[in-house]
């Protein structure tokens, strides 16, 4: 099969945020370069990320104009210098840049093959939100058989694998959605679900647990709703996994944590993550791969739109109007 000199892609061209995300049908297919292979892009996963990146406020992002998108499935339709695997033919899924095109370059070590009998869009979600929500449950928020764990934005894609993955292991869950999205939460098997715009979490977790609070909160939600996570963790021994920041920043003293929120804080960044720590992503995957054998993980359903329509998909995710994976088709 030729590979041909330009493609269809979406170009980020501002700091304003996924309006100005616009088709181009010029742009240069890239090449892969030493270690890198080159994939024909299946289906682009879309992430909370791609929102700050077109916002400017993903550290150290792209500089606009760039092509967007980072994590995408395809086959390898070629492979540059030194790459012993995978070969031309192998469906994999990776992240990089400029994944919402019809072609894209991964680092050749990086790019994983997608799980026996799948389409490369039902592995999406297996390099980003899986072992993100893994790293926040296990490794990172230490959670155990018998503890509660408190998921926010659990109808998302990241929300839905860690509700997923806590029920698995025998935590009971206290989810946060949206009111509509409710039936889709207590379909993965969440103890309990609240509003996530109800004014007063933490307290409905205090009255689900007794007083106590959850052992863990997974913290994605920020905004005014980070203090929540924090009151409605149990003191002394609470772990609160803080991977993102969907409502804005929010502050936190050493004060607060003397005399107000005496919790474990964690920071989990899963790309500072695969950089700093390559081990234990290693143990993230091996566990992934574990957890797809025993069906635990089911192939992802994302919804589907076309590249073209990727401005609309974003404005969704952002506007919360979506459950689960989102996906764009070139
Ligand atoms: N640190 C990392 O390495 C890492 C990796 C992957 C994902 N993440 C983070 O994990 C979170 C989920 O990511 P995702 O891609 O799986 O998205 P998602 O959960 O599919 O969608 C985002 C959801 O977050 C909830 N949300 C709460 N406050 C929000 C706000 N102010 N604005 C918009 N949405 C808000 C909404 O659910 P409700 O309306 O139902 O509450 C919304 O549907 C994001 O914060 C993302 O940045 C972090």
């Amino acid at each position: 099969m030729s590979i041909p000199a330009t493609m269809r892609a979406l170009q980020q061209t501002s700091t304003r945020g996924p309006q100005d995300m616009r088709s181009i049908t010029d742009a240069p297919v890239p090449s892969p370069d030493r270690g890198e292979v080159l994939i024909r892009v299946a289906a682009a996963g879309v992430n909370f990320a791609d929102i700050s990146k077109a916002h400017g406020t993903f550290r150290g992002g792209p500089q606009p104009p760039y092509l967007a998108g980072f994590e995408a499935a395809g086959e390898v339709v070629a492979v540059g210098a030194a790459v012993t695997g995978p070969r031309p033919g192998t469906h994999v899924i990776g992240v990089g840049h400029g994944a919402f095109a019809e072609y894209m370059v991964l680092t050749a070590a990086a790019a994983m093959p997608v799980p026996a009998g799948w389409t490369g869009e039902q592995a999406l979600g297996l390099v980003v939100n899986w072992p993100t929500a893994l790293a926040a449950l296990k490794p990172l928020g230490r959670m155990a058989a018998g503890e509660t764990v408190l998921v926010h934005a659990a109808a998302g894609a990241t929300g839905q694998a860690a509700v997923t993955m806590a029920k698995h292991y025998g935590a009971t869950v206290i989810a946060t959605a949206a009111p509509s999205k409710h039936e889709a939460v207590l379909a993965l098997g969440a103890d309990h679900v609240l509003d996530s715009l109800d004014g007063d979490l933490s307290a409905e977790v205090l009255r689900l647990t007794g007083g106590g609070g959850a052992d863990v909160v997974l913290e994605s939600a920020g905004g005014a709703t980070f203090n929540a996570s924090l009151a409605a963790a149990k003191p002394v021994t609470g772990r609160v996994v803080v991977y993102g920041v969907a409502g804005g920043a929010a502050a936190i003293t050493n004060w607060d944590l003397v005399y107000k929120h005496q919790v474990h804080i964690i920071g989990l960044n899963i790309g500072v993550l695969i950089q700093a720590a390559p081990e234990i992503f290693g143990e993230l995957i091996s566990e992934l791969s574990a957890l797809i054998a025993a069906g635990v993980l089911a192939p992802a359903a994302p919804t589907t739109y076309d590249l073209a329509d990727g401005p609309k998909a974003l404005a969704q995710l952002e506007a919360r109007a979506t459950v689960g994976k989102l996906a764009l088709r070139p």
